[in-house]
């Protein structure tokens, strides 16, 4: 079931989502060579508990953490591990902290240092699909809409779309309907309407789409062993168009080159 948000509702939706965001700035940050994933969890769980929220992974299904940390070609759900970044990976940090209630859900994937020309631009192309995704975002328009543009851009530039994993509406719950599919076709699916939100997380693939989920039963890899790269922002549906929720300081929509 689809939730339309009140106004008390998105206002929380707004706090938790500037928390994420916040919570996101801080994690990028830490990215660096020699690094371990164990320690940026760390830091996630102590910036999130230290204001009083609570970071929505952790115990999640049984998630044992309390951020995705998901590094070359894992796709998403990465356990953070106690093996360093090491120049030239990509590194993706999911965060989702919980906010009086309510849920806000972001992403970015970050360079360690000089990473190869090919999966940088990967990294870029999958922000321009994130932001193609979110200007589809209006009253009127439908989730085939975001996907399609996604799909899209991802496939004309040579890359793939992963398609076992999706974005998903959210608030009180973590993982709410709608699924937002990043492939489609323009006008299919559910129409979008004002007060509804949701989040917009394409997963790209360097190489071929396909995915498995390892032993752990949480990390997703590409099958083909290739980079893959993720942005995700939590978003509202507006009377004329689209709040970006889980926006950064100084973060400024990306359009295509
Ligand atoms: N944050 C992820 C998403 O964007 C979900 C992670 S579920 C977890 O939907 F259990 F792995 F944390
Ligand atoms: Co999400
Ligand atoms: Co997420």
């Amino acid at each position: 079931m689809v939730t339309i948000k009140s106004e008390r509702e998105i206002e929380k939706m707004r706090k938790a989502g500037k928390a994420a965001a916040e919570c996101l700035t801080e994690m990028m940050k830490l990215v660096k060579a020699g690094v371990t994933p164990l320690e940026i969890d760390r830091a996630c769980h102590e910036w999130t508990v230290s204001r009083g929220y609570i970071p929505a992974p952790l115990n999640y299904h049984g998630f044992p953490k309390s951020i995705c940390i998901s590094v070359n070609d894992v796709v998403c759900h990465g356990i953070p591990d106690k093996r360093a970044f090491k120049e030239g990976d990509i590194v993706n940090l999911d965060v989702t902290p919980i906010v009086e209630g309510f849920h806000g859900d972001t992403n970015a994937t970050v360079c360690v240092g000089k990473v190869k020309p090919e999966v940088r631009k990967l990294v870029d192309a999958t922000l321009v699909c994130l932001w193609e995704g979110i200007r589809q975002v209006k009253p009127g328009a439908t989730l085939g809409d975001i996907g399609y543009a996604i799909q899209k851009y991802a496939e004309g530039a040579g890359y793939s779309v992963v398609l076992e994993y999706c974005g998903h509406g959210i608030g009180r719950g973590f993982h709410e309907d709608p699924s937002v599919s990043h492939v489609g076709r323009p006008g299919q699916g559910m129409k979008l309407r004002e007060g509804m939100t949701f989040t917009i997380e394409p997963m790209i693939n360097l190489g071929k789409r396909h995915v498995y989920v390892e032993d752990d039963d949480w990390t997703v890899r590409t099958k083909d062993g290739s980079v893959s790269a993720q942005f995700e922002h939590t978003v509202l549906v507006t009377p004329d168009g689209v709040e970006v929720l889980t926006l950064r300081k100084g973060e400024t929509p990306v359009f295509p080159a």
